[in-house]
């Protein structure tokens, strides 16, 4: 992977300004191994607002955007607040879109990260994603799992960076895990194992 092969584009589930999983994403493009590059995905923004209507009449732009974007990827990293014990709309919608069949999502290794200014760090919002992604289904990184409690101790709180050092080492740690995650599933599997 020295050539920088490996692609992995990078969700962030905030589209604030200094939003802290904005910063999980820098961190990731920074902390990625030898070889692996993290290209953030910055237009949910763009995605509309998910209507059976319009997905008959053929996926508007930005939709065909994500998904080839996912599709190209070798795998994709969420970071993801939780909101109200689940996750923000603003990633559920791009996933009612992008799970849809024929999913770029199905078969696609992820990683799930997040982090709250509480003690539990996303815990209840990545079950939640980890249940979406089943849909298509998604490969989710079973182990380590990356929550991160009290932000406010962790990040900038006026740029979002990931600033605390052990937290960025764990960040390296998980990029590894998701990069032998991935190649795991290069292997040769049996038919029922993998059926398209
Ligand atoms: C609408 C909303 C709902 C939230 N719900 C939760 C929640 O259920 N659990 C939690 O730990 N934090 C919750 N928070 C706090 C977020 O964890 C915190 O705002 C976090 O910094 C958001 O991520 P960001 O910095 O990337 O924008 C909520 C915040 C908002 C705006």
């Amino acid at each position: 992977m020295e050539d920088g092969s490996f692609k992995i584009v990078g969700l962030a589930g905030s589209l604030r300004r200094a939003s802290f999983h904005r910063g999980l994403i820098r961190a990731a493009q920074e902390l990625a191994p030898g070889g692996v590059t993290v290209e953030p995905y910055e237009r949910l923004d763009e995605i509309p607002f998910f209507n059976q209507d319009v997905e008959d009449q053929g996926d508007p732009a930005p939709v065909k955007d994500f998904k080839e974007k996912i599709r190209e990827a070798d795998a994709v990293l969420i970071a993801t607040p939780e909101y109200d014990y689940a996750v923000p709309g603003v990633l559920t919608n791009a996933l009612d879109w992008g799970l849809r069949p024929p999913s770029p999502f199905r078969h696609k290794p992820v990683g799930i990260v997040g982090t709250s200014p509480g003690a539990v760090g996303t815990a209840r919002g990545q079950m939640v994603l980890r249940q979406i992604l089943l849909h298509s289904p998604a490969y989710v990184l079973p182990e380590p799992q990356m929550l991160i409690p009290y932000a406010l101790e962790r990040f900038d709180a006026q740029t979002g960076e990931l600033v605390d050092e052990r937290t960025r080492e764990s960040m390296r740690r998980f990029l590894n895990a998701l990069v032998e995650w991935t190649q795991r599933f290069k292997l040769p599997v049996t038919a029922h194992e993998r059926s398209e």
